[in-house]
């Protein structure tokens, strides 16, 4: 199974997002990450996302920025977006039925993972929890789905 997290940058929240779900799936799940945004593409993530990911045990450094495209539809079996903007731009690009079946907010209760883009380290810490907490429930769906 081929599951991908998008947000806006493709820097923050999903390259964390990744590297925590690749901590919590066997090898037989491909996880990757996109941002619907385009200003940032190539680059590694955030160092403060790298940081957090690092003080936890997890290295993301061999991430690289990319842009979501429609492609990532049939590509990827779900598409999971951090909040409800990431959750409209993905839309705009669906093609059909299956494509809008494919695409879930990664929190539960449709909340939004908050943008820690123009923060302090804190609001980097705050998802990783976020994350980290929501991705058992996600990760333990999955296996038990396959
Ligand atoms: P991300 O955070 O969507 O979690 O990667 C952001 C990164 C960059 C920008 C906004 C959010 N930006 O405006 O450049």
């Amino acid at each position: 199974m081929k599951i991908l997290m998008v947000c806006l940058g493709n820097i923050c929240r999903s390259p964390l997002a990744e590297g925590i779900m690749k901590t919590k799936l066997p090898e037989n799940f491909k996880v990757d990450s996109a941002g619907t945004g385009n200003w940032h593409v190539g680059k590694l993530p955030d160092e403060r996302s790298i940081d957090i990911a690092h003080k936890h045990g997890i290295d993301i450094t061999d991430q690289r920025a990319r842009q979501f495209k429609v492609e990532d539809f049939d590509t990827y079996d779900l598409i999971y977006v951090m909040d409800q903007s990431n959750y409209s731009d993905v839309l705009e690009l669906v093609e059909n039925e299956e494509h809008i079946a494919k695409v879930k907010m990664f929190l539960p209760n449709s909340e939004d993972v908050p943008d820690p883009y123009f923060g302090g380290i804190d609001g980097f810490q705050k998802v990783f929890d976020l994350l980290d907490e929501a991705s058992n429930r996600i990760a333990e769906e999955l296996i038990n789905k396959q």
